[in-house]
C-alpha cells in the first residue's frame, strides 16, 4: 500500500481487515460481527436468524456456526445449501454481507472437534426434549427444571451431542461497504474466480 491510497481503496487492505474482524469475532465477546445474521430458505420461504460465529478459517475461506439438528432451517438447507451471513459493526461502519454454501456436520469428526471445545452452560441449548420450533401449550424454555438451574453433571451433558450440528459455510463472495463521510465505497470479491471488483455504493 501506498501513502496516497487510504486502506479502503485497496483491495488487499479491505480483505485483510474483513479477515481480521472475523477471526477477531470468534474470541470477543462483545464484537458485533460474532453475532450476523444468517438467512436461508428457498425463493417462497426465507428467513434469518441470528447466530454466533463459532470458527473463521480464511485458509479454506470458511466460517461456521453451531446448531440443533432438529432446527427447521437444518431441512431448509438440506433441501438448498445456498445461504447468505450479514455482518455490521457501526463504530468500524462496515457492513459485510457472505454468499455461502452450507456443509451441515452432525456426528462426525468436525462435530466432535467443537463439542469438545463447547462450556457446560452452553450445551444447555442442546439438551432441550423437543427442537427448536416445537409449538408448546405453555410458555417455555423446553428444558427441564433441573436443566434450566445448571443443575447437570458433565456426563449428563454429553445427552446433547446427539443434537449438536456444526454448520459450515463455504465462502462464494464477499461484498462490502464501507460508510465514510467523503463518500463511501463498496467492493465485491468473488471467491470462486478471484476477481475484486469495486461498485457504486
Ligand atoms: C444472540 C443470539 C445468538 C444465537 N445463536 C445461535 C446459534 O449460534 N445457532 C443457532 O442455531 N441459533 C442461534 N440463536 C437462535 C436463532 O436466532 C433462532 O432463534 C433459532 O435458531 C431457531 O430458529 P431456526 O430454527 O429457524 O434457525 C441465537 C439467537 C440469539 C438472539
Amino acid at each position: 500500500m501506498t501513502d496516497t491510497v487510504p486502506y479502503y481503496e485497496d483491495f488487499m487492505e479491505i480483505k485483510k481487515k474483513i479477515w481480521s474482524m472475523l477471526d477477531n469475532a470468534v474470541k470477543d465477546r462483545i464484537s458485533p460481527f460474532r453475532t450476523p445474521v444468517f438467512i436461508c430458505g428457498d425463493q417462497s420461504d426465507l428467513d434469518g436468524r441470528i447466530v454466533v460465529l463459532r470458527k473463521s478459517d480464511q485458509s479454506n475461506n470458511i466460517v461456521q456456526y453451531h446448531s440443533d439438528i432438529r432446527s427447521d432451517k437444518i431441512e431448509k438447507l438440506k433441501a438448498n445449501k445456498n445461504a447468505a451471513m450479514l455482518f455490521y459493526d457501526k463504530d468500524e461502519k462496515i457492513q459485510v454481507r457472505l454468499k455461502v454454501e452450507c456443509i451441515i456436520n452432525h456426528k462426525n469428526d468436525i462435530t466432535k472437534e467443537s463439542w469438545s471445545k463447547t462450556q457446560h452452560i452452553s450445551r444447555k441449548c442442546y439438551l432441550v426434549d423437543n427442537g427448536p420450533g416445537t409449538e408448546s401449550d405453555i410458555p417455555t424454555s423446553g428444558l427441564k427444571p433441573e436443566l434450566d438451574n445448571f443443575d447437570y453433571t458433565k456426563e449428563q451433558s454429553e445427552e446433547g451431542y446427539k443434537n449438536f450440528t456444526v454448520i459450515q459455510c463455504k465462502i462464494k463472495s464477499i461484498e462490502w461497504l464501507y460508510l465514510a463521510a467523503k463518500g463511501h465505497r463498496r467492493a465485491k470479491f468473488n471467491l470462486e474466480n478471484n476477481k475484486d471488483t469495486w461498485l457504486v455504493p
